[in-house]
């Protein structure tokens, strides 16, 4: 379809939302309840737009594209319903972005920026820090929250963990976990969907505070190190270090999930226990051996027990952290070379 945005020809595929059109187009709309993975919520309105023959403000992230539409994100009287959505999410939080650890990752912020909003018109009241930082690995600050609902549908929807909720009342209502238990009380279980789904910095990830300023790292992509099932990852790395992990969301098979080992599980990466070098156990104790060593003294037992027992005697385990062409040299090692079928594999670390 062709429509037009802020006079722009634009195309726009069957079933895409103005803003997904939008988006694909390279056109800024902001936006905050709205994510690919989560879908429509309408909540938050901060995406509105103008659309000829059509009254008052449409939200765009609910608008299908239609041919021939003409949508007007840029006038005056949507920047104006837009600042002043941003303008009271600003002012009924406490959106502290320097010390903030979502500062340069921020949608309300992202927002605010393209908006001009430098500082909350309308405050309130007084905001207080609402931190619940009873969990291993996510730290919540409700006074940051914007009710977007993304972590509640992703926690629902996506991953299905039906943990998170709204709950309390009026202005008090906000993110609950289970019964409004502490969140390292309830059934949650770190999976941390609802972190990458946040927009703000209402959850955000304990390990990483104080590491490092978004804009100091930089992606790597990579493929989990745990299971077989290959989810894509983001690396954030400063300098050598890795400060945060993040699901890619268009990366197959996960788009975007991971579970808590993928996401928070890689500090052994950085342990002192780490092997460096193979060991040979001699006398009950360890001593560092080179790899020729160790490899001589591996081949002489297998062909030791070979000879005394045959080669069904010997099984062979490889690591579900190896990948497919080693797994299959395993196997071929196993088969051709000792001679036998005892091969497997431990599938899950
Ligand atoms: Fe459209 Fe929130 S993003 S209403």
């Amino acid at each position: 379809m062709r429509i037009t945005i802020n006079g722009m020809a634009c195309e726009a595929k069957e079933g895409q939302t103005v803003l997904q059109a939008a988006r694909a187009n390279g056109i800024y709309i902001p936006s905050l309840c709205y994510h690919d993975k989560t879908g429509v919520a309408g909540k938050c309105r901060v995406c509105v737009a103008e659309v000829k023959d059509m009254r008052g403000l449409q939200a765009t992230c609910a608008l299908p594209a239609r041919e021939g539409m003409e949508v007007v994100t840029n006038s005056e009287t949507v920047l104006q319903a837009q600042r002043m959505v941003v303008d009271l999410l600003l002012s009924t939080g406490k959106h502290d972005c320097i010390a903030c650890e979502q500062n340069g990752m921020c949608e309300l912020q992202d927002a605010a920026y393209y908006l001009h909003v430098e500082r909350p018109g309308l405050q309130y009241a007084d905001v207080k820090p609402d931190i619940d930082s009873s969990s291993a690995f996510v730290y919540v600050d409700r006074s940051k929250c914007v009710s977007c609902g993304r972590c509640v549908a992703g926690c629902n929807d996506v991953v299905v963990n039906e943990v998170l909720d709204f709950g309390r009342r009026g202005h008090g209502t906000s993110i609950v976990f289970n019964e409004n238990l502490a969140m390292g009380e309830s059934t949650c279980v770190q999976c941390g969907e609802c972190v990458q789904l946040c927009p703000v910095g209402a959850l955000t990830e304990k390990k990483s505070m104080g590491k490092a300023r978004s804009w100091e790292t930089h992606k790597v992509r990579t493929t989990c190190p745990y299971c077989g099932v290959g989810c894509q990852l983001d690396l954030h790395v400063k300098g050598e270090q890795i400060i945060r992990v993040t699901g890619v969301e268009d990366g197959s098979p996960n788009k975007g999930r991971l579970c808590v080992k993928g996401r928070f599980g890689y500090d052994f990466i950085y342990s002192e226990d780490r092997l460096t070098t193979p060991l040979i156990k001699e006398n009950g104790e360890f001593r560092k051996a080179s790899w020729d060593e160790a490899l001589d003294l591996v081949a002489n037992k297998f062909k030791q027990i070979i000879a005394e027992s045959g080669p069904d005697a010997i099984g062979g385990v490889s690591c579900a952290r190896s990948i497919n062409e080693d797994s299959y040299q395993m196997q071929k090692l196993f088969r051709a070379a000792i001679g036998t079928n005892n091969i497997d594999h431990c599938a899950r670390t």
